[in-house]
C-alpha cells in the first residue's frame, strides 16, 4: 500500500493534471498524432456519432468531426476545457464537437454512440486511468442504452517486457535510474539479452482486469548481467479488416532498473515475474519486480 506522501505525489501525476504545456509535446508527436488519425479516419463513418473520454485540446475529437455529425468531448480540467473550445473554434469541423466539462468516471452521452475515444494512456498501463475508465463507461453504457457497445479506439493493448543489460554509467557517475526510451530507434548503451515476451493482452471489447500479475522465463540469448526490464506497450488503435492489418501505436518504452542485477550465460533461464494494478504508480510497479537465475528449468 502507498503511503500518503506517495500517494499525494502518484496524483499530481495522474491524467487530469497533465498541464497544458505537456499538450504541445503530445500534439508534436507525430508516432502518436498520425496513428490515431488514421484509426479515427478508418473507423469513424461519415454521420456518425462520436464520444471523446479525455479530450485535452480537442484534437482527436477535431479529427473524428471531419465525418462525424457529432462529437461530445468530454474533459474534467477546466483550463483544458477552455482551451479546446478556442482551439476547436479555429478549426472548420470544430462546431460539430460540443465540449463538456465532466468526469469521464461519470459521464454519459445524451444518445447511443457509434465510437468512443480515448486516450488515457500511459506506457505499462500505470498512472492514467484508462482501463478503469473504460471499463466503468461499459457497466453504465449498457445498463442506459442495451447490450450493443460502441467501437473503441484504441481496440485494444498489448504489453511485453524484455530482458536488458543497460548502461547507466554517466560520465563516470553510476546511476540505476528509471528512463523512457523512444520507440522504433537505435539505443547505445543497451543490449537486449532476449527477445520481449507478450505479458498482458487487455481487448476493450472485453472485460478487462485491473489486476496485471505476471511470471515467465527467459532464455538469454548472449552472456550478460540483466540489470533492468524494458516494459513495451503497443495500443492497437483501429483493426483494418479489409487490409488485414491493424493501426498501431507503440508507445515510448518504460525501463526499469532491477533491484538486484543477475549475470548469466548464454542459454541460462532467467525467471522474472512482477504485478501491479492498472492505473497504479511506476512505484508499485518497481517495488513488485524480481528477477533470478531459474535453476530449476
Ligand atoms: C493523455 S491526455 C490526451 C488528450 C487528448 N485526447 C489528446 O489525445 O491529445 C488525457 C486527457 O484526459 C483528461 N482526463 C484525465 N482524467 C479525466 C477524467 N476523469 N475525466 C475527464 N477527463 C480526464 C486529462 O485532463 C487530459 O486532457
Amino acid at each position: 500500500m502507498n503511503t500518503l506522501h506517495e500517494d499525494a505525489a502518484e496524483n499530481h501525476y495522474l491524467g487530469q493534471f497533465i498541464p497544458l504545456h505537456y499538450h504541445h509535446n503530445m500534439l508534436t508527436d507525430k508516432n502518436r498524432m498520425d496513428n490515431f488519425k488514421a484509426a479515427i479516419d478508418l473507423t469513424v463513418f461519415e454521420g456518425a456519432k462520436v464520444l471523446e473520454l479525455g479530450g485535452g485540446t480537442g484534437v482527436l475529437s477535431c479529427f473524428a468531426a471531419a465525418k462525424a455529425s457529432k462529437v461530445w468531448c468530454v474533459e474534467f480540467n477546466p483550463d483544458l476545457v477552455a482551451e479546446s473550445r478556442r482551439f476547436l473554434a479555429l478549426n472548420p469541423d470544430g462546431h460539430k464537437v460540443e465540449v463538456i466539462h465532466a468526469d469521464a468516471f461519470e459521464y454519459l452521452p445524451p444518445e447511443p454512440v457509434d465510437v468512443v475515444i480515448c486516450e488515457m494512456i500511459h506506457v505499462a498501463m500505470l498512472r492514467e486511468k484508462q482501463i478503469e475508465v473504460i471499463e466503468g463507461f461499459k457497466t453504465r453504457y449498457r445498463q442506459r442504452f442495451g447490450d450493443q457497445l460502441p467501437v473503441f479506439i484504441p481496440t485494444a493493448v498489448i504489453m511485453a517486457v524484455q530482458p536488458l543489460q543497460q548502461n547507466y554509467n554517466f560520465s563516470g557517475f553510476y546511476a540505476p535510474i528509471i528512463q523512457f526510451q523512444r520507440a522504433h530507434i537505435e539505443h547505445p548503451g543497451v543490449i537486449e539479452l532476449a527477445a520481449p515476451q507478450v505479458y498482458s493482452v487487455l481487448d476493450f471489447t472485453q472485460p478487462t482486469s485491473q489486476e496485471i500479475t505476471w511470471q515467465g522465463t527467459f532464455t538469454l540469448e548472449q552472456d550478460g548481467t540483466v540489470n533492468a526490464l524494458r516494459f513495451v506497450t503497443k495500443n492497437i488503435l483501429a483493426v483494418d479488416s479489409a487490409q488485414s492489418s491493424t493501426i498501431d501505436w507503440l508507445i515510448d518504452y518504460l525501463v526499469l532498473p532491477l533491484p538486484r542485477p543477475v549475470t548469466l550465460k548464454s542459454n541460462e533461464k532467467l525467471h522474472v515475474s512482477f504485478h501491479h494494478k492498472t492505473g497504479g504508480s511506476i512505484r508499485s510497479l518497481e517495488k513488485s519486480l524480481q528477477a533470478s537465475l531459474n535453476i530449476s528449468e
